[in-house]
Formats: C-alpha cells, structure tokens, sequence
C-alpha cells in the first residue's frame, strides 16, 4: 500500500495523515503492484536468514527503504527486480520486505520438484501400526524418535542393555524438553513414551510392519543380523537398512527376500531432519518402494529415491567438495576463509564449522587409517585431542558453552606445517578460485549420477541438498544453480581446473554434450 495525494498527484510512502510533498491533509491508501528494483543496498553480516537492508524504487516510482531477504543477497545487483514478500515476526504481525525475481523463480522450481515426488499410495503402510528399530545408538533414537512423533509403536533392539538403557533416557529427554518447551502436551508425551517398548531379543519384531536397522556400519555384522531379521520378522514386513556407505544389494541378498529389502537412509537427528534418501538395489520391489515412499511422508519427511552408489547422493556430493576443501587449506587457505565463501554463497554452514559440529576430525581420521591413508594435518589435529565442537577445539577454538567458533592460530601453525610437509608453496586464494574449486566439482559429480541413473532426475540431487544439507530454497539446487551458470560455462572452467589440477576436474559427459547443445540439466517449473 502507498498513499497518494489528490493535491499534488503525488505517491509516498510517508505514516503521517499529511502529504510530504505539499503538505495537503488528505492523502488516501492506494493499492501497489510490490513490484520494483533494487536502488542501493548493504549486507547484514552473519544474520540467520538472509537480509539486505536496501532502497527499493518501486514500478509506480516511490523509493522506500526496506530490506531484501530470502534471497542471494551477495550476489544483489543495482536494479535487480524484486517483489514484495512478508516477513514474520516473533509476536506481531508479518512486515513486509522484499525478495529478489530470481528466488522467487528458484522456490517455484523446488515446489515443482516436490510435486514431482507424488507416490502411489501403500495399503501396507496405512495399515502399519508397529515398527522394529535395531541398534538403538545415535541413529537408532532418532529414529524411534520420528516413528513416535507420527504415533507409531516402535520396538527398540539392542544387543546391549546399556545401549538400551540410554537410549530410553534419551528418548524421555528429548520428549521432556519438547514438553518444556511447550511443543508437546503431557498427555502426548506420555501416550509417545507407553509406545515404546525395548528388548534385547531380536525374536519378538514379529509383529512390526516395518523394520529399520541401525547397528555398527559393518557388512558381515549387517548381513548376519539381516539373516536373523528375516527368520523372525513378519512375512509381509519390508526390511530397511539406515547404511550410510554399504551396499544395499549385498545386505538383501543375506535374506531369503531381497525384494522386500530397502535402504532408508535417515539423516542425522533423525527426528528433525526432514530428508531421507530411499535406496532401491535392482532387486528391490515395486511394492516396497512404493511403501518406503509411503513411510517417509506417513512420518512427515520427504523420501527420495536414489540408486546404489559410494555415498548414495548427498555425500556422494559433499565428499568431492570436502575433498577439494582439505587440498585448499594445503595450497593456501584457510578454514575460515573456506567456511565464510560457503556461507556468503548461501549454506548456512560452512564445510570446517560443519566438520567441528559433527566430530568430523576423529572420523577422517578413522576413515583414513581404514584406508591406510596417510593424512598429517588430519592425524597432528586428533592427536593433540582437537576433536571439535564439544571438546572447544577443532579446526576453531570454542569458548566454553559457545557455539562461534573462533580463528585459532595454532590451527593456522598446523596448516603451514601441512603445506611444507607436501612441499607446496602456500600461495593467496581468491573467492573465484573457491567457487570453482568447491562447487563445480559438485555440479559434476550430480552429473554423473544422472547420467548412471542413480536418480530419477536433476531436480531429486536439489531437493536431497536443500533437505539434507540446507542448500537455500532461493538457490533451488546445486543442479539448479548449474544450469544458471550454463553447461558451457562450467565445462570451460572445469577443463581449465583439470589442465592444472589433473583428472578429478574432468568435466562429466553429461556436461560436456549439454555444454554442444546448448542443452539444460533440469526442468524448468511450468
Ligand atoms: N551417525 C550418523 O550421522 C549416521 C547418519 C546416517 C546413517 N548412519 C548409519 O546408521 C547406522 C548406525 O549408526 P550410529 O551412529 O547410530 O551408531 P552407534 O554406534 O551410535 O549405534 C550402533 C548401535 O548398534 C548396536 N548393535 C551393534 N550390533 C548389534 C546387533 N547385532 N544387534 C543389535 N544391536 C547391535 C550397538 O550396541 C549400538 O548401540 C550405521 O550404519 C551408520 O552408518 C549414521
């Protein structure tokens, strides 16, 4: 709404009854279109959702000061168009704002993707009432968790009663902090608690529809349990595996009915994150797919299917860029510097905040030595106990009970020694050079799971990345965000990279054959 005043024929923006122009007394509210451009603007640093404080010149000519948010708003440019969008506040009404036509576009495509998901419906998931959840460590209480929250029964197994015992009190906690927090009443808390029911005998899931394993990732634990899981669960039950690395296919094939076995890989907390990616093996059937679709949106998450792969196809994505990450600290820079390019680019986290979030260091640390890797930073930062976020070192220094991280220079020591050791010259590195070398590699690898058919299609590897990793609606998607730049765009850098890199920069031929014909990644939304 503006005012315009019939005096002077003039429109504002001005709260007082009088007209600032001419000073009549009568102004009246008119109607406007929201519509109009960026005319100045700033950044507001580190705020949670994206907000430029900026002059936006409306189509009908009044400037105003308002802000831009939900939007790239590093990458705002002087008369880029914008549209109205309200705000919610904490306890008044929605103000209004701006956002950009660009995010707008990207957001109407992620509705489309969703909508593109619709399942068929599944009589044996309507009818599912009781759900077996074995291992009842880290993934296993999350998961019990989020098949409470929608009211089902759920049986939690363990091998071990102390894994039992804890996973009871963790359950209860999180129940009575959501209680407190006023998210949850008495009577629900209660009634989700009586649907519990722990035990170490595996023999008693006969009864559940669905069964979920959550034990250690080992294959020849996996496959002995998934044995036993198939002599004493229902004939008609669907079996999941929650693996983050194995291969689905060779876990059903323990079993004497591999097409009724699914991978449901939950993300972590698995009663919060909304994603889980659905692993299909060739064996799979139609109908536990169907109910595996159907169990994601029975439990209020968005189930998307993916094809057998290292990392399936969210971490099949942020392995490279982690990857590429460590290389980048050796050559010259550092954590901060990666973390704050990743967040001015739109996640809400960078790759080192992440890593110090989640214990990342003792599990590369791990996974290197599995691998008989040699990785001297990785190792130095474990040894001298930097193992993150909750023991105030990691890649930053924490302050007691805080979550910022802070620069800390004995890391930064750690690092030039690292260089050194690999013999390379450190050298400065600029915005450009992470962008190529963090998410083009990326977009190449998403690629390459369209071309072998891990998914579905382009949009799938967006919606896993704004679910799964908070990849910004505003950005649609790192497949979106490709097809942005233009396949040609991306295969000229990706060739430059590879000329002074090597092979791991080889653009996909996916890229390449689109770069020729001038061809699009995904779909646009109609
Ligand atoms: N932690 C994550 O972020 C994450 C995310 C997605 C998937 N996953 C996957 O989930 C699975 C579990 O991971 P986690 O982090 O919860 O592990 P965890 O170590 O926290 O818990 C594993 C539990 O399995 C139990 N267990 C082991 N063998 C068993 C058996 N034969 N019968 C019954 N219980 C047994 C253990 O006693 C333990 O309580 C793994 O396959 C992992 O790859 C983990």
């Amino acid at each position: 709404m503006g005012k315009h005043c019939p005096a002077c024929n003039q429109l504002h923006y001005y709260p007082r009854p009088h007209c600032p122009f001419c000073g009549h007394r009568e102004t009246q509210w008119r109607q406007l279109s929201g519509k109009g451009h960026v005319y100045s603007h700033s950044i507001v640093e580190r705020s949670p959702r994206p907000m430029a404080p900026a002059i936006i010149e409306l189509e009908e000519g009044i400037r105003l000061h308002s802000v831009v948010t939900d939007a790239d708003v590093y990458a705002l440019e002087i008369g880029e168009a914008v549209t109205l969008r309200f705000l919610p506040t904490q306890d008044g009404p929605p103000v209004p704002g701006f956002t950009t036509v660009r995010a707008e576009h990207a957001r109407a495509y992620g509705d489309h993707a969703r909508q593109l998901l619709k399942s068929a419906p599944s009589p044996l998931i309507d009818a599912l009432d009781q759900v077996a959840v074995i291992g009842s460590g880290h993934m296993g209480v999350g998961i019990s968790l989020a098949f409470l929250q929608a009211g089902l029964k759920v049986q939690l197994i363990d091998q071990a009663q102390e894994a039992l015992d804890g996973a009871q009190q963790r359950i209860q906690e999180t129940l009575d902090q959501e209680l407190s927090k006023g998210r949850l009443d008495q009577e629900t808390r209660n009634q989700r608690l009586a649907r519990l029911a722990v035990s170490t005998d595996l023999s008693s899931i006969g009864k559940a529809g669905l069964v979920v394993e959550a034990v250690w990732e080992d294959m020849a634990l996996k496959r002995e349990l998934f044995a036993r899981i198939d002599a004493h669960a229902h004939p008609d039950a669907i079996l999941a595996t929650n693996t983050s690395t194995l291969d689905v296919g060779e876990i059903a094939q323990a079993t004497q009915r591999p097409g009724a076995v699914v991978g449901l890989h939950f993300f972590n907390p698995a009663h919060v994150m909304r994603l889980i990616e659905i692993v299909r093996t060739p064996l799979t059937s139609a109908r536990t797919l169907q109910a595996a679709q159907a169990v994601a949106s029975r439990i209020g998450k968005t189930g998307i299917v993916v094809g057998i792969c290292d990392g399936f196809v969210g971490n099949r994505l942020m392995i490279v860029r982690e990857r590429q990450a460590g290389r980048l600290l050796l050559e010259g820079a550092l954590p901060h510097q990666i973390d704050r390019f990743l967040r001015e680019f739109g996640l809400p986290m960078g790759t080192f905040e992440l890593q110090d979030m989640a214990g990342g260091i003792a599990l590369m640390h791990r996974s290197r030595q599995r691998r008989g890797e040699r990785d001297w930073l990785i190792q130095q930062l474990f040894e001298s106990g930097r193992l993150g976020m909750r023991a105030g070192r990691g890649f930053y220094r924490y302050e007691a009970g805080k979550r910022r991280p802070i620069v800390d220079p004995e890391v930064t020591v750690l690092i030039e020694e690292a260089s050194r050791q690999e013999g390379l010259k450190r050298r400065p590195i600029g915005d450009e050079e992470l962008h190529d070398r963090l998410i083009l590699p990326m977009i190449n690898e998403g690629a390459k799971l369209i071309s072998e058919g891990i998914v579905d299609r382009a949009s799938d590897i967006d919606l896993v990345w704004q679910l799964g990793y908070g990849w910004p609606q505003w950005k649609g998607g790192p497949m979106y965000y490709a097809d942005q730049l233009g396949a040609r765009q991306i295969v000229n850098r990706l060739e430059a990279l590879q000329a002074r890199h090597g092979e791991m920069f080889k653009p996909a031929d996916l890229l390449v054959e689109l770069a020729a014909s001038g061809g699009r990644l995904t779909a646009p939304a109609p």
